[in-house]
């Protein structure tokens, strides 16, 4: 297929973008509106019998990685923060003295070699009047409901001290206790205490923080008792019940997106700012009080307590498959291995991986697995080799990937084998592209794949990509930049197979200044201490991938309204470049596919535009559509609509019932809004 006929087959808006360019005048601005012709009515094209390829059944999944407190402070349900007091090493971030004590970091009393400081309180000056303790107060506040059961643990050794600790739930003022429970017996030697603390009717609250105190200062022999802790940690209920698991709003936001796969653990995560900070999984399996941690690339301390498991157990628990990335030799501050055998130790851990992801129990790192609880061993389809390696200076890419390959599809020919840069010794499975874009950017690109050819065998994994409009959570100029592209994709989905929005995760508990919780400022899911939202993008995904057929149809369009988009000049090695000429960018996007079994089309319709937009849609290649149909409407007032923490639900879609369909009708499209149509056709 030549290139015109690919034009033809896919591409919606082109005609009449090319025309309204003609006819536009020079503009000003940004984004401007053609206005200088009486427009005409434009028409979608939907030829019901001419399918042009596969919907991929896993276009739709997520992307995480540990940025903007995504797991520590968010989905991984422990709220005390900083529990091993490795986040620093010179005190224990976090950590308040209650009463009269003294707390400071200690090396001389680890509890093992992973953990290798600990928190040390003098209680010396305890007394029933004035208990003293160690505090906690979470991520931005630890969330507080009634009647809850919550799991509370740690370690903890003593000297001349012998108990007993009472462990609590309060306020932050400490004049409301929610829950309590008592430690009689201290040991000299480290052991691990569990307590449940139960709520009662204490209502909802996140301005709390978790105490351990006494109000003895020593023992029976001296009035000079010190306690050493360690891995203090305060579990609420989790998804699915997991005692290492994890937040049950977020995860049902998630479940509610239905993703197809889990792409993991990165992003930069994957790669560490350093070889020594890279995501070294064999660190982050096995007991909680085993792993060393690290620091995380964006800026702040991991525990790695969400580590290869429990990235496993929460694909499990939402049905999504592994993408799993492996580190490949490169970090972030260009520190790289050759290809190799320098390499070599590297590609065998990405190896043992693997066989630790799906090698029966009978193998070594599988019998890992089955000791770390699963058993059974889980599906893994995808493996992602780094991640952006096209930043690496050094253009070790090439080799590195090739030497990953030849081994991983030695061993597992059937594994589909990810490249995140072009390589020319090897034909990647597939290839993962990046966009972070603006909205005109993304409208602009929005007929990008109708054009890339076919027939190779490489297909593309657009395994990161948002519209940065809007923060901490995009606003709808985002979501409409989002659905253009979104709809490019799902037309072209037969090359497209995975797509995945970054980033998935905000803490917005405090997004500026010192100890912020976000640092990449526009992201798909918003959450404090307490409670959860979607962005509007967010809903977007989820009737996206909620409402489309297993086949794309052929379609075309006329009279497309434009706006001509200028482009702003880039600088580049420090010099302001000059700006890119200007561009007719299509102001509607579209794309239709069928269910083959039920015959229902899903015609997808995005309007950028501030006025309704009526649109005339023409069916062929079907007897006839039932005149009753029904729509899904995401829409906004203004672009700069949005949802956030305190008005979670301002943008959410909203499903109505369509009269007056026909193989030929026309309807209105309100402004700023996305529409997916369901159409039964006969
Ligand atoms: O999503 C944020 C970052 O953007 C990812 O960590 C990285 O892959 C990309 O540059």
């Amino acid at each position: 297929m030549n290139l015109i006929q690919l034009l033809l087959r896919r591409s919606s808006s082109l005609k009449s973008a090319i025309f309204t360019s003609i006819l536009a005048a020079a503009t000003m601005g940004e984004a401007q509106t053609n206005t200088s012709a009486p427009a005409p009515v434009p028409t979608f094209q939907i030829n019901a019998g001419k399918v042009v390829g596969s919907v991929s059944p896993t276009l739709y999944g997520l992307m995480t990685e540990e940025i903007n407190y995504s797991y520590e402070g968010g989905l991984y349900g422990e709220l005390i923060r900083n529990r091993t007091f490795k986040a620093n090493a010179q005190k224990p971030l976090f950590w308040d003295v209650v009463g009269d004590g003294v707390i400071s970091l200690d090396t001389n009393q680890p509890l093992n070699a992973a953990l290798n400081v600990s928190l040390k309180l003098d209680v010396s000056k305890a007394s029933k009047d004035s208990p003293v303790g160690i505090a906690n107060s979470g991520y931005w506040g630890i969330a507080v409901r009634s009647n809850t059961v919550y799991r509370a643990s740690f370690y903890a050794k003593s000297h001349k001290f012998s108990g007993p600790l009472t462990v609590k739930l309060e306020s932050a003022d400490g004049k409301s206790v929610f829950a309590s429970a008592t430690v009689l017996k201290l040991s000299r030697k480290w052991k691990k205490y569990e307590v449940t603390l139960t709520t009662g009717n204490v209502g909802t609250s996140k301005d709390n923080r978790l105490v351990i105190s006494t109000t003895k200062p020593g023992n029976f022999f001296s009035k000079h008792g010190t306690v050493w802790f360690d891995v203090v940690s305060l579990f609420p209920p989790t998804y699915n019940n997991r005692a290492n698991g994890t937040r049950p709003d977020i995860m049902q936001l998630l479940a509610d997106m239905h993703p197809a796969f889990l792409r993991f653990p990165g992003g930069n995560y994957v790669e560490g700012n350093t070889i020594a900070e890279r995501f070294n999984w064999k660190e982050t399996i096995g007991d909680i009080s085993q792993r060393p941690g690290h620091r995380s690339p964006w800026g702040y301390w991991s525990t790695d307590g969400f580590g290869l498991m429990e990235f496993l157990e929460w694909c499990e628990d939402l049905h999504m498959q592994p993408v799993l990335a492996v580190y490949a030799g490169y970090s972030l501050r260009q520190q790289h291995v050759d290809p190799g055998t320098n390499l070599a130790p590297y590609v065998q851990d990405a190896l043992d991986e693997i066989e630790y992801v799906t090698g029966p129990a009978t193998t070594k790192w599988g019998a890992q697995r089955a000791k770390d609880g699963h058993p059974a061993p889980f599906l893994l389809n995808y493996v992602e080799i780094g991640n952006e390696d096209e930043f690496d200076h050094s253009r070790s890419y090439d080799g590195r990937f090739t030497q990953f390959y030849d081994a991983i599809k030695a061993k597992y020919p059937d594994l589909q084998v990810i490249a995140t840069a072009p390589v020319k010794t090897r034909v990647p499975d597939l290839i993962d592209e990046h966009y972070y874009r603006s909205q005109e950017e993304m409208e602009a690109q929005s007929h990008m794949y109708d054009t890339r050819p076919r027939g190779g065998k490489t297909k593309v994994f657009v395994g990161e990509w948002a519209t940065r409009v809007g923060s901490p959570t995009p606003n709808m100029a985002g979501v409409l930049g989002d659905a253009a592209w979104m709809c490019c994709m799902e037309r072209n989905s037969d090359l497209v197979i995975n797509s995945s929005y970054a980033p998935l995760f905000v803490n917005v508990s405090r997004l500026t200044g010192a100890d912020h919780s976000m640092q990449w400022p526009t992201d798909l899911i918003g959450y404090d201490a307490l409670t959860s939202y979607g962005s509007p993008s967010y809903y977007a995904q989820v009737i996206f991938s909620t409402h489309h057929g297993d086949v794309i149809l052929a379609t075309d369009a006329e009279d497309v309204p434009t706006y001509t988009w200028h482009p702003s000049a880039r600088r580049r090695g420090g010099v302001q470049q000059t700006p890119p000429a200007p561009r007719e960018v299509p102001s509607l996007f579209f794309d239709a596919t069928l269910d083959s079994q039920s015959g229902v089309i899903y015609l997808k319709v995005v309007n950028r535009l501030s006025t309704p937009q009526s649109v005339k849609i023409a069916i062929s290649g079907v007897r006839t559509v039932e005149p009753e149909g029904s729509a899904v409407v995401l829409k906004a007032n203004s672009p700069e609509d949005t949802n956030s923490i305190d008005e979670p639900t301002k943008i959410v879609p909203v499903t109505e019932t369509v009269s007056g369909v026909s193989t030929d009708f026309t309807r209105e499209f309100p402004p700023y809004s996305i529409t997916i149509l369901e159409l039964k056709t006969k």
